[in-house]
């Protein structure tokens, strides 16, 4: 296997689980990095002693070094301090910011060319932060977060309409936080918008559960959700290693598009082997754009805090 793809605070559960994918579809060679590094090693050789009986080729290197990231096409960022019940992404700000500035450095020497995909939250704000200080460009930074909201709504709607996941194709924009805009308008199931099919107030409902989603995972579990985090960000990956040019909501630095300047928001891009390769602009309703803009301010409140 040529590709190499590091997870940066692999040994915890979301790490885990994209390193687990990854492995699971032979996209990559994959580095476990964590400052748990001993732990590191153990989940890597767990997920190699799975790929016999897969039948995956993938190789995974785990432990606390940074110089077996080298060279490596995608790092995935998992470090930080996950949720706990009651708790808002946006109360991590300070603690995983200091996390992301521990790590940039890091990033900048041993991976100087790799496409990075942070998953810390509060996601869009921890996005910023990476992209201020390695000062990659743009299209080399691509956050994590409308694959993971896009799959929640997605499942709602297939559970509401009793239908297979497959038909169903959800759109959300916007930051990853209570302020997100699912797009029922672009919303479809077998190509059917989702306004046809469902009533205003079960929309209502279905989008207020995705923005609630992780709230509603950590109530249950008691930490943060990993499988579908971890599952989006592999997806993502994917689309990379494999130049896919797949159109995916991602968290991205926007320069104007959508009206909105210098701040990373969830819109959907075209991702293949350069990383993001191109914003899909859409237009917008009235509301729909004041949703998004008001999604934007929440985002820039948090970037202002850290001062990125
Ligand atoms: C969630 C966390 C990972 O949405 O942000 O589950």
């Amino acid at each position: 296997m040529n590709r190499k793809v590091t997870i940066v605070g692999g040994a915890g559960n979301v790490g885990a689980t994209v390193a687990r994918a990854i492995a699971e579809k032979e996209l990559a060679d994959v580095v476990v990095i964590d400052i748990a590094d001993q732990k590191a090693a153990g989940i890597a050789l767990d997920i190699y002693e799975t790929c016999p009986i897969l039948g995956s080729d993938s190789r995974l290197i785990g432990g606390g070094t940074w110089e077996a990231a080298a060279g490596s096409d995608i790092v995935v960022v998992t470090s930080g301090k996950p949720r706990k019940p009651g708790m808002s992404r946006d109360d991590l700000v300070k603690d995983n910011f200091a996390i992301m500035q521990s790590i940039a450095p890091k990033l900048v020497e041993h991976c100087p060319n790799a496409i990075v995909i942070p998953v810390a939250n509060p996601l869009d704000a921890m996005s910023q932060a990476l992209f201020r200080l390695t000062k990659f460009p743009r299209e080399r930074i691509i956050g994590m977060a409308g694959v993971l909201d896009s799959a929640r709504m997605s499942t709602f709607v297939a559970m509401e309409l009793n239908v297979s996941v497959e038909n169903v194709h959800s759109f959300v924009l916007g930051g990853h936080g209570d302020t997100m805009v699912p797009l029922p308008r672009y919303s479809t199931v077998a190509g059917v918008p989702l306004t046809e099919l469902l009533s205003k107030e079960r929309i209502d409902a279905i989008c207020k559960r995705t923005a609630d989603g992780g709230a509603e995972i950590t109530k249950l579990v008691g930490t943060s959700a990993w499988y579908a985090p971890g599952q989006a960000a592999a997806e993502m990956c994917e689309a990379i290693l494999k130049d896919k040019k797949k159109i995916l909501p991602c968290s991205v630095f926007l320069q104007g598009e959508y009206g909105v300047r210098d701040l990373f928001v969830g819109v959907p891009v075209k991702l293949g082997a350069r990383g993001m390769e191109q914003i899909i602009e859409i237009t917008l309703r009235p509301e729909e754009d004041a949703a998004l803009k008001k999604s934007a301010a929440a985002v820039k409140e948090l970037v202002d805090i850290i001062g990125m």
